[in-house]
């Protein structure tokens, strides 16, 4: 037998998984925090990244042949600022995609600099959640740390950095950085000067299924493990896709997860010039449109865990489908597709004094799929048919909200059998590298079945036609009292 091991560095926790050729073997999973110091930042440690990773793995482990583990790899939270020190310490908290600071750098480099110059470059505008404009912050507001800086890395490059000793990124996690020109996947000298970074602060570019080195040795005898392949993986949207099976032109993969996602693979470079859609690298080998609306299942959790303060039967909620007028506007850490307004925060509308708890709660679930749904109309506006999605994410447990999903969107989703997202795509990509091509071409054709489909409701679609109307209507009428 055969072992593979992937790591999902999340933002609420890490989860890693082990797999075989045939099956997913089990999963182990730590959560850690995220620190908000001020409104709209959100900061996590780096060590508690590796902490939490190496302890997954332990327990992933128990009862093992760990013998017969080949190799490991990643998927991660993407654009997140992790800075070293010339010790390899972390110099301040990770800077997170979902922190909201760097609004006045965005303006920056989107105005003066000008968005066709980032466009030309890098094939994407800034964002506050972006790596580049968090670098400028950290330059105009920290310029003692910023002075200190040998290593910049993304959050799972951290850890793969900790685990082989090996300077490392691949291409799908630097093309969220603004400073990698995703069409030539290289970074781009023309961004790193105008951030004063020198390109010996930045890792090594790999493609995300290419080993990087072998486990540390320390590390693998703390694992009990051979000293196996490190291989990079990728950022979690592309892992995910590598997980669910978006691998061709036109596949597309939606996520519900702490952030929510509109995956489109495309094996030609191209690049949204109107819009506020990311043209990312694939992680095999290909390009993808990627539009992230801040705020997904993580609004889901608010809502019942935070707000409500229980657990919650969501069926509850079903007998109000197609007859609340109540709304919900999603933007709890502001917005990034496509509106890119980190400073707007979320509403209810539409209250009356006998709104009950169930139509908040559709409210919640509908709002986060009229923002996937604004994301997924401007990507169809580029061109690209999609009927049909794979989904993944925690949301996606959530049946009420996918048969929502799926009559809002018009698209038929795709349960994979194995409803795993960025872990299993991490795992994959640990296999692919050290399989022979049969060999994984018959793994991905037994991982890739899929296990039911959440049809829309014919009945359905033009009422939500109707109210996703009103729903675009909120933004632009309420944005200014919102922040
Ligand atoms: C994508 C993005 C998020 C994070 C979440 O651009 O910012 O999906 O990767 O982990």
């Amino acid at each position: 037998m055969k072992y593979f091991i992937g790591l999902d560095i999340g933002t609420s926790s890490v989860k890693a998984m082990l797999i075989s050729e045939t099956g997913i073997i089990r999963t182990a999973g730590r959560e850690y925090p995220v620190y908000y110091p001020e409104n709209g930042w959100s900061e996590q440690s780096p060590e508690d990244w590796y902490d939490n990773s190496v302890s997954a793995i332990k327990e992933l482990l128990e009862g093992i042949d760990a013998s017969e583990v080949r190799a490991l790899s990643f998927s991660g939270q993407m654009h997140g600022l992790v800075t070293l020190d010339e010790n390899d310490s972390v110099i301040r908290p990770a800077i997170l995609w979902n922190d909201g600071r760097s609004e006045k750098q965005v303006r920056y480099l989107n105005e003066t600099i000008d968005r066709d110059f980032l466009l030309d470059n890098t094939g994407n505008i800034a964002f506050a959640g972006f790596t580049a404009p968090k670098i400028l912050w950290m330059y105009e507001n920290e310029r003692e740390n910023f002075s200190r800086i040998k290593k910049i890395m993304l959050p799972k490059d951290y850890v793969a950095y900790r685990f082989s000793g090996s300077f490392a990124t691949d291409v799908s996690d630097a093309a969220g950085t603004l400073y990698f020109d995703t069409g030539k996947r290289t970074w781009s000298q023309a961004m790193l000067d105008l951030l004063h970074i020198d390109a010996s602060q930045l890792p090594t570019v790999y493609e995300s299924n290419e080993i990087i080195g072998k486990m540390k040795p320390s590390l693998a005898e703390e694992l009990g493990l051979p000293q196996i392949d490190i291989v990079i993986g990728a950022g979690d949207n592309a892992a995910s896709a590598i997980g669910t099976g978006a691998v061709r032109d036109g596949d597309c993969n939606i996520s519900l997860g702490t952030s929510g996602t509109v995956f489109v693979l495309s094996e030609k470079y191209r690049c949204d010039r109107v819009n506020a859609i990311h043209s990312f690298c694939s992680a095999n080998r290909q390009w993808h449109y990627l539009a992230c609306i801040l705020t997904a299942a993580s609004a889901q959790k608010w809502w019942i865990r935070d707000i409500l303060n229980t657990s919650y039967d969501f069926e509850k909620a079903s007998e109000y489908v197609g007859k609340s007028n109540v709304m919900f506007l999603p933007y709890l850490m502001g917005e990034r597709s496509p509106v890119n307004d980190p400073g707007v925060r979320g509403a209810f509308l539409g209250l009356s004094a006998d709104t009950t708890r169930e139509e908040m709660t559709l409210a919640v679930l509908e709002g986060v799929s009229f923002a996937l749904r604004q994301n997924l109309d401007i990507i169809r506006s580029l061109g690209v048919e999609v009927r049909t999605s794979k989904i993944c994410g925690g949301g996606a447990t959530n049946r009420l909200w996918l048969s929502i999903l799926a009559s809002i969107l018009d698209v038929k989703l795709e349960i994979p059998v194995l409803e795993h997202g960025g872990v299993l795509g991490a795992a994959m990509l640990a296999a692919e590298s050290s399989l022979n091509r049969e060999e994984y071409g018959k793994m991905r054709d037994e991982f890739y079945k899929v296990a039911s489909t959440v049809e829309p409701d014919s009945a359905l679609v033009p009422y939500y036609n109707e109210k996703y109307n009103k729903y675009l209507r909120i933004y632009p009428a309420v944005k200014e009292c919102l922040k």
